[in-house]
């Protein structure tokens, strides 16, 4: 990491306006996501979260899934806005990183620990979500830009298909990433006095 901890998470920013470049190798970008599916921590240290790289024409492949599928349920008017997002903010990328959370893991937890039944499949929520955060501050701090989508479950049959993945992983959002057009704008803060308490 070239900044420390600090500043990388500070920079970490959603970008929509990417390009279809890359400062760093495809090696590189597969060692970021190793990184993080190494040393993130997951409840019970589960490691129920699985990532997948897509890469030129799967990524593309990935964002046609996405219009074919939004292309039958958005309002044949509202479509031509929709497609323009897909394909400027997102199919306009280097590539998108998949995040999943395996089932056969979250549902092997229910039945070992009955009790705590009902926390696991928030807690592999958590455990993803720190996945998606370490990725993306990582591609940021190498120069790359990201932003993260959300169009499972409606993709979710599509998307298993296409890339013949194990029906027990879970689509639980979409990572697209390029080299930034231009930097994103100021972002607006909610006062620290009304989220952080300290009792002394
Ligand atoms: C849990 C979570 C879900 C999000 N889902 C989406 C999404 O579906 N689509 C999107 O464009 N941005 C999504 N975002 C990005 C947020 O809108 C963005 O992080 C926020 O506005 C702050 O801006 P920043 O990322 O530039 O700091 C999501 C962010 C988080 C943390």
């Amino acid at each position: 990491m070239k900044r420390d901890f600090k500043d990388a998470i500070k920079n970490r920013r959603t970008y929509y306006s990417i390009n279809d470049k890359s400062p760093i190798s495809d090696e590189a970008i597969k060692e970021i996501i190793d990184f993080a599916v190494l040393n993130v921590p997951s409840s019970f240290n589960s490691q129920s979260s699985r990532i997948v790289l897509l890469l030129n024409d799967n990524h593309k492949k990935l964002w046609n899934i996405v219009k074919d599928v939004l292309r039958k349920i958005v309002p044949a008017d509202a479509f031509p806005a929709t497609e323009s997002k897909i394909d400027n903010a997102f199919a306009a990328g280097y590539g998108t990183i998949l995040f999943f959370e395996d089932q056969s893991v979250v549902e092997g937890l229910q039945n070992a620990f009955p009790s705590y039944k009902d926390n696991f499949p928030v807690w592999s929520q958590h455990t993803s979500a720190m996945h998606q955060l370490t990725i993306w501050t990582m591609l940021e701090d190498a120069g790359l830009g990201a932003s993260l989508q959300h169009y499972n479950p409606i993709i979710d049959e599509e998307v298993a298909k296409a890339f013949n993945l194990n029906p027990k992983w879970k689509l639980i959002a979409q990572m697209p990433f390029g080299t930034p057009n231009s930097q994103p704008g100021a972002k607006e803060f909610q006062p620290l006095d009304k989220r952080v308490l300290v009792f002394k």
